[in-house]
């Protein structure tokens, strides 16, 4: 097996530049960097990481906290976490909550008292003084997609209200004239900014009052349970927006199995555009979050909170992306 001192002679520099490269510590000239960066990748040698972390008070693993595995958002989301970490010598320790404050809190405490170098936190049971307390330990820390309202830490979300509105807009534009919404979870923050995004559009039409909106989580069975509700309620309906994309797949077979045709009795539009709801038949009309793009993104940000100590909080917001499919083809 190769060891630091090949890598060093194969390079042609030091072992103590070596070492620089693998720590990224000091200042090393590009090409430097290049040959040594060569060296390792032709000699396929792998830094002792425990060495490593003691030279530099690091484990070289960060956390990524999700409410839930069960929605593909988060496996596609922890995937760009996991690219960015890898290419940086990075593990990642995927810690899911199954949407549970308890074992958020589990969570959280057992990740204060062991050694990670940051975590990024997607949940929208999360609490001020959990912030508080991990940011009193020294823990770099990013916020994404499920965040808080006030805070003072890094977060990556989307433009969540434009996005009801894009999707509602669209729905009036295909001819819909009564149109509801499948709300998401009820105190997450991007779900009610998806359901003011829907009230900006409809608040104002003769026939809009309240009953026109149903609470679920975001999954397909309480998407499918609120639909039938909806269906039930007002038979008129023409057209809904639904927080997800898991949602959108519920509406679709609870109109399927109450006789409503899709687009024409019908037309759906979903948030998220996960993978599934391109193969879905129909496939689902929907509102497209960067969602690779966000989780590399809160990874970068992590590595700069982690590697250059800079932990000037940034607060992005992306942009959605409207995308037509069949279910609103009219
Ligand atoms: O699909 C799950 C929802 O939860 C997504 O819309 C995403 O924004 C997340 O919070």
């Amino acid at each position: 097996m190769a060891t630091i001192r090949d890598v060093a002679k194969k390079a042609g520099v030091s072992i103590a530049t070596v070492s620089r490269v693998i720590n990224n510590k000091g200042t090393i000239r590009k090409e430097t960097k290049e040959t040594v960066q060569q060296a390792i990748k032709d000699l396929a040698y792998t830094p002792n990481m425990v060495a490593r972390g003691l030279s530099n008070r690091r484990s070289y693993a960060v956390a990524l906290i999700v409410p839930t595995i069960t929605n593909p958002f988060f496996p596609e989301m922890a995937r760009a976490v996991e690219d960015i970490a890898r290419e940086n010598g990075y593990n990642v320790l995927l810690c899911n909550t199954d949407d549970r404050r308890d074992r958020l809190i589990d969570y959280i405490d057992s990740l204060s008292s062991q050694y990670v170098d940051g975590i990024i936190i997607n949940s929208h049971n999360i609490m001020r003084e959990d912030l508080q307390k991990l940011k009193s330990l020294g823990i770099p820390l990013v916020m994404m997609d499920r965040v808080l309202q006030d805070h003072d830490f890094t977060s990556i979300t989307v433009k969540n209200r434009e996005g009801g509105r894009m999707a509602t807009e669209h729905l009036v534009e295909v001819g819909c004239k009564r149109i509801a919404h499948i709300s998401g979870l009820e105190d997450t923050l991007n779900a009610t900014h998806r359901m003011w995004g829907y009230r900006d559009v409809v608040s104002n039409m003769p026939w809009f009052d309240p009953s026109w909106i149903g609470m679920a989580e975001f999954s397909v069975q309480s998407g499918y349970q609120v639909a039938k509700e909806l269906f039930s309620r007002h038979p008129e309906i023409d057209g809904i927006f639904c927080s997800n994309d898991l949602i959108a797949i519920g509406a679709l077979k609870a109109a399927y199995e109450w006789g409503k045709k899709i687009p024409n009795e019908l037309a759906i539009v979903g948030f998220d555009g996960i993978d599934m709801s391109r193969l879905t038949v129909p496939s689902i009309t929907t509102i497209q979050q960067p969602i690779y793009h966000m989780g590399q993104l809160a990874m970068k940000e992590l590595l700069k909170q982690i590697e250059e100590r800079n932990n000037e909080p940034k607060k992005f917001e992306l942009n959605v992306d409207f995308v037509l499919r069949e279910s609103t083809m009219r």
